[in-house]
């Protein structure tokens, strides 16, 4: 990656943290901190999958990539965004606009159906779901399997 500003979008990461930590308990005898530093650089379509064992900072970071958790030292930008001293609006439309996540534990909503629940973000987003959107959220639960269960 160049420093010097040229071709700034072809060279854009996705993802990028310099020098990121988090710490839990700021100031108290608790205190404790879970990532000490990390550089990392995600491009657009890059996988990823991050291992470790439990208790090693995981979902800690994925909170931190996925917005829900701010850092205490260091800096984020997502797709070339900075992330640092956006308001709680912003960063909940940024989120809404740019980061999907798929939970450990799912929060599924129990009233809905599949396929309501598929379309919830098409909603939010529109205010309502399109033709469009339902027949994305059917080709999404088509692709992964889940074809016969769109209605439960
Ligand atoms: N809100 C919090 N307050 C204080 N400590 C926390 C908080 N969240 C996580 N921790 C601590 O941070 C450390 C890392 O936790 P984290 O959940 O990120 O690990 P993990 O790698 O995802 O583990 P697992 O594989 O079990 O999911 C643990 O010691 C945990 O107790
Ligand atoms: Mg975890």
């Amino acid at each position: 990656m160049t420093a010097s500003g040229h071709h700034a979008h072809a060279d854009q990461a996705l993802i990028e943290l310099r020098q990121a930590r988090k710490r839990y308990n700021i100031g108290q005898p608790n205190e404790a901190e879970i990532l000490h530093g990390i550089d990392l650089r995600v491009a657009h379509g890059e996988f990823l999958a991050l291992i470790g064992p439990s208790g090693s900072g995981k979902s800690t970071l994925l909170n931190v990539l996925g917005l829900l958790e701010p850092l205490s030292d260091g800096a984020y930008a997502l797709q070339g965004q900075a992330v640092q001293g956006l308001e709680d609006q912003a960063l909940t439309l940024l989120r809404r606009r740019a980061l999907g996540f798929v939970f450990q534990f799912h929060h599924l909503l129990p009233a809905f159906t599949a396929l309501e629940n598929v379309t919830l973000p098409a909603l939010m987003t529109e205010g309502r779901v399109s033709a469009a959107a339902r027949e994305q959220a059917r080709a999404l639960l088509d692709a992964v399997g889940l074809a016969g269960a769109m209605d439960k």
